[in-house]
């Protein structure tokens, strides 16, 4: 281990864990050779990560394994060990050197017993061994382990993703999400949900190539990142089926308030959460000793809340500035829309935003 490189230990969760110290920016480099820093605005994504591997054990009949691929310090994987019960095993990998011994370094001191580290690169580990669940926590995209991810995954398990390409994705880089993803995004007030949908639609897109449907259990986004876990199942008829989501929206179609000027996408047009499964992570969270917990609850109840709405959505500022109004309430807008027999919900996407199947003369109506 390079000697000038100093550690400290920080707690999450339940368990105290040694990581790199970071001097100068939070943001980790992304070679092979440097360092991977700690990244403590990433805790409720871990956070998250134990309540999801929790349900995933709970409802697992057999020996779940667990695989943190991409681990830095192995923050998360040795969480993951420390902190969840059942039957189950984790592999922590990171091909970078100090990551390695920095993640043997926490395995020993905690000494646990059901972890193995290795020191691979991610595409070879995972063309050699099944997962039950494989997290992959890159700096940028995950496009680039996706394809052996959807080998790797054993049938019913979960590929959960990271993608901090946040500008890519929200179309300030048309050109590269095009390169990543296959997909012409959408820069405007709704960037965020197809930009999660864009990112859904290139894992449906490779699931299908391998004959498996996907189930989105949970995708949200943050300023920083995009997150989704998905459940994988081998079936050629589900597969088709789950492609039946994957599809472009034309040109000059309503999305929210704007109005497309190109075809954007292809995306997942289908459910972005599945509600039975956040109310039982909701259960967990509740059993489990977590800093973020509240925010997390707070996350997971507006999933749940938005989970059977429609694509997309509007943002009270965007149709005050649209329609030269101030913008009136949410409650009024909730309650009048209700009053008229509509449904709407808030979404996590926004905290100005919301959704409904009422029609846009009807909103606008309601508006002023
Ligand atoms: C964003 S960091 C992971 C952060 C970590 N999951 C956490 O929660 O703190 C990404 C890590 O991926 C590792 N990495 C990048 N490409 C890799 C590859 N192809 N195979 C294995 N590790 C890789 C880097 O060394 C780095 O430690």
């Amino acid at each position: 281990m390079n000697k000038n490189q100093s550690f400290e230990a920080i707690t999450e969760g339940t368990t105290n864990v040694l990581v790199f110290k970071n001097k100068e920016s939070k943001k980790g480099p992304g070679s092979k050779d440097k360092v991977p820093f700690y990244n403590p605005s990433m805790e409720l994504n871990r956070d998250l990560s134990i309540v999801m591997c929790q349900w995933l054990i709970n409802n697992s009949k057999s020996h779940v394994n667990l695989l943190d691929g991409l681990a830095a310090s192995g923050i998360r994987g040795v969480r993951l060990a420390n902190e969840l019960d059942g039957d189950f095993d984790v592999t922590i990998n990171d091909w970078n050197p100090d990551a390695f011994k920095l993640i043997k370094k926490n395995i020993e001191k905690l000494k646990l017993k059901n972890v193995e580290s290795t020191n691979s690169n991610l595409n070879t580990l995972l063309s050699q061994n099944k997962f039950n669940y494989i997290d992959v926590d890159p700096f940028g995209s995950p496009v680039y382990f996706i394809d052996s991810a959807m080998r790797s995954i054993s049938n019913y398990g979960i590929i959960a993703c990271t993608a901090t390409d946040t500008a890519a994705l929200c179309g300030t880089y048309p050109k590269v999400c095009l390169r990543r993803y296959g997909a012409i995004p959408f820069h405007s007030s709704v960037m965020k949900e197809i930009g999660l949908r864009i990112l859904l639609g290139f894992v449906c897109r490779t699931a299908g190539v391998y004959d498996k449907e996907i189930k989105p259990l949970i995708s949200y986004v943050t300023d920083h990142y995009f997150r989704v876990y998905i459940q994988i199942v081998n079936s050629t008829s589900r597969a088709n089926d789950s492609m039946k989501n994957f599809s472009v929206v034309k040109s000059n179609v309503l999305i929210g308030a704007e109005t497309t000027k190109e075809d954007i996408g292809p995306m997942w047009m289908g459910k972005l959460q599945d509600k039975r499964v956040v109310k039982e992570l909701r259960t967990i969270l509740f059993e489990k000793q977590l800093k973020t917990k509240n925010e997390v609850w707070k996350l997971l109840d507006l999933l749940e809340e938005e989970a059977d709405a429609p694509a997309f959505f509007y943002t009270t500022d965007g149709l005050a500035s649209a329609l030269k109004k101030s913008p009136p309430k949410m409650e009024k807008i909730f309650e009048k829309l209700k009053n008229k027999g509509f449904e709407v919900t808030r979404t996590h996407f926004s905290p100005t935003g919301f959704k409904t199947n009422a029609p846009k003369n009807v909103i606008e109506k309601v508006f002023k």
